[in-house]
């Protein structure tokens, strides 16, 4: 009797001990779930863009690259490509300016620019750069480069043509530079215009330039076999296609 007394006795509080522990489980998987109790990549501590920080000296959480390294894919070693500007430009050759109709200040020399193509010029270069000259220039500069854009027409300042002999003589990195830095009341197309493309531009312009003068079309005319010559500043052809 007392023994059956025992054994029911710790029958029910097994059962008990298995329900608590189930409500315990229950609950601490709820508590999981629904309070976030989870750690994700994300969520370690780390600074937001240009957020102040206490840690380094300076106070910025932006940190320079080591002095002396390049990351990956960003080495412009190409000067002329990327600038337009010969190797070792001389800050203190001097510019000469004239002022214009418009009372605009216009260079007329352009020491330190090259004056070649770095990149071959071929009918695609100057396709691609009709396409973004038709993209990016032509409302001011005009389809014809004539300064006569749609923008212009509706009261933007005028810039000069692209066909006085002015801009036919300056040399192709001076076009490059106007891209790249802007130039006067024009402002800097490096952002929407990568490098290559900016010298298929400047390859269009000179396309263009050619396309507007009586004279260089007269002489085409006359000796037909020069027809395929290539325009001022394009490099001498390098057999196996250059770089
Ligand atoms: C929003 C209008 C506008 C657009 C778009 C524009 N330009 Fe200009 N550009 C000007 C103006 C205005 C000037 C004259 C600036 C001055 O003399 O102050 C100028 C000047 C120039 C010059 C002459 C610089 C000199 O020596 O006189 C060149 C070359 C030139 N732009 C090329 C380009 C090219 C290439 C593009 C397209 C990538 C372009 N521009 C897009 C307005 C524009």
């Amino acid at each position: 009797m007392y023994l059956s007394k025992h054994s029911a006795q710790g029958q029910i509080s097994r059962t008990g001990r298995r329900t608590i522990f189930c409500i315990l489980l229950a609950a601490s998987s709820l508590l999981a779930a629904g309070c976030g109790v989870r750690y994700d990549m994300q969520d370690q501590p780390r600074y937001e863009v240009y957020r102040e920080s206490d840690f380094f000296d300076d106070h910025s959480s932006s940190r320079d690259y080591p002095e002396g390294t390049v990351a990956r894919g960003l080495l412009k070693g190409d000067k002329a490509f990327y600038t337009g500007k010969i190797d070792n430009p001389n800050p203190n050759a001097p510019v000469e300016s004239t002022v214009n109709a418009q009372g605009n200040t216009i260079v007329t020399t352009f020491p330190n620019m090259i004056d070649e193509f770095p990149i071959p010029v071929t009918k695609e270069l100057i396709d691609r750069g009709q396409e973004r000259y038709n993209i990016y220039c032509i409302v001011c500069h005009g389809a014809t480069g004539n300064g006569d854009g749609m923008i212009v027409r509706r009261g933007f300042p005028a810039p000069p043509t692209y066909h006085d002999d002015r801009l036919r003589n300056a040399p192709v990195g001076h076009f490059f530079d106007v891209m790249t830095n802007g130039f006067g009341k024009m402002n800097s197309y490096a952002a929407q215009v990568q490098p290559a493309d900016r010298w298929a531009i400047v390859a269009y312009i000179r396309a263009l330039q050619i396309s507007q003068n009586p004279d260089e079309i007269s002489k085409m005319n006359a000796n037909p076999a020069a027809n395929t010559a290539a325009p001022k500043g394009t490099p001498a052809a390098t057999p196996g296609g250059g770089h």
